[in-house]
């Protein structure tokens, strides 16, 4: 008997009402609206209110996923979420999404995967084994951040890329019939590269001399933006070709490519490394900026309730984060 495949029945997302516009920016740092929208093709970005968190974000994305997918939160038997800007250090923000969509009678197993930008495209990666190795039937995976909680405000070459929000999708175990559902999954990931995109401070570092608890320990996004761009595009144009080559498809077989939406530029090289025409290319970077773990899911989502994401449409989700991570998902829609 063959492997049940994972297929996506469900897509949705949520973002936080409050718009930061590039010309907000320019009154904050030393920058203008021309360079931001020019370097990297972001015009606004969403702001978490206050006392929102990401939990909050990745609840209300998880349900608009179950909605559509008309799935009852009381029959999923896993939940994964992505992030890199936690409720808590623990337990899991999965186990509060559980709770606050109103799951946790179902005693299935939550957890959070941290791959940083990454993490959704991971997380989904995930859900496939489980779902392929007969484990799980029905999984709920989103991909949630508040990282504008985690800039610097005086860092000009960082606080000007990111935004909040989440998105989210509900996996189903099908057997037999037509090939839709996940194709593959390719994850890499090279240790090498920590420095060039890390948040300062962390747990283990311990809390600094003088102890005071209402020191905030909580660090900033440090980044090497020049050579995360052009590492960006080399890892997210080889696991597309990956992806493709694995499956004995080519490029003209794609009909949407949707890569991390880190930096428009960042997006159009990929594309033009692959030779995917811009056509084909789902961009949401201008009105969400990077939000890191929910960019790839946020796309996605605009791109299926929009219509152009069709049940057979060939859909390549690609994605690259701190770490440096990468990773493909190639899904017949
Ligand atoms: N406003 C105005 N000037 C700025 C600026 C800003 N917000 N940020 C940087 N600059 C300046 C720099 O200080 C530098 O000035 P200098 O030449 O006097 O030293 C100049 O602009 C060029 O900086 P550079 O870093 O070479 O610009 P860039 O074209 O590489 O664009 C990024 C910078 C950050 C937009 C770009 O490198 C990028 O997007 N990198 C990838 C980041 C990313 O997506 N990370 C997440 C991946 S998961």
């Amino acid at each position: 008997m063959n492997a049940p495949r994972a297929r996506i029945i469900g897509t949705g997302s949520y973002l936080p009402e409050k718009r930061m516009t590039n010309d907000a920016l320019a009154k904050l740092v030393d920058t203008t609206s021309e360079w931001i929208s020019s370097r990297t093709g972001i015009l606004e970005r969403r702001i978490a209110a206050e006392g929102e968190m990401t939990s909050d974000l990745a609840a209300h994305a998880g349900q608009r996923a179950l909605e559509a997918a008309g799935c009852d939160p009381k029959d999923l038997d896993l939940i994964i979420c992505a992030t890199s800007t936690p409720d808590l250090v623990f337990p899991a923000t999965a186990a509060i999404v559980q709770r606050k969509i109103g799951a946790q009678s179902t005693k299935a197993p939550v957890f959070d995967i941290q791959a940083v930008c990454t993490g959704f495209v991971y997380a989904l990666s995930i859900a496939d084994q489980f779902i392929r190795s007969g484990m799980s039937q029905k999984v709920l995976v989103i991909g949630a951040e508040t990282f504008t909680r985690i800039l610097d405000w005086n860092d000009r070459t960082t606080c000007i890329l990111f935004g909040d929000g989440a998105g989210a999708v509900v996996l189903e175990a099908v057997e037999g019939g037509d090939d839709r559902g996940i194709l593959s999954t390719h994850m890499h990931a090279d240790g090498s590269y920590v420095e060039l995109l890390h948040v300062t401070g962390g747990i283990s570092q311990g809390r600094p001399s003088g102890f005071d608890v209402k020191h905030d320990a909580l660090g900033f996004v440090d980044m090497h933006g020049n050579e995360v761009f052009k590492q960006a595009v080399k890892a997210m144009g080889a696991v597309a070709e990956e992806a493709l080559a694995a499956n004995g498809l080519t490029v003209d077989d794609v009909d949407w490519f949707i890569p991390h939406q880190a930096n428009k530029r960042i997006l159009q090289a990929t594309a033009k490394r692959v030779n995917i025409p811009e056509s084909k290319v789902v961009m949401t970077v201008d009105h969400h900026g990077n939000t890191s773990a929910a960019s790839v899911p946020l796309a996605l989502d605009e791109a299926v309730r929009d219509g152009r994401i069709r049940p057979g449409h060939l859909v390549l989700l690609d994605a690259f984060g701190g770490g440096f991570t990468w990773a493909s998902a190639l899904i017949r829609w």
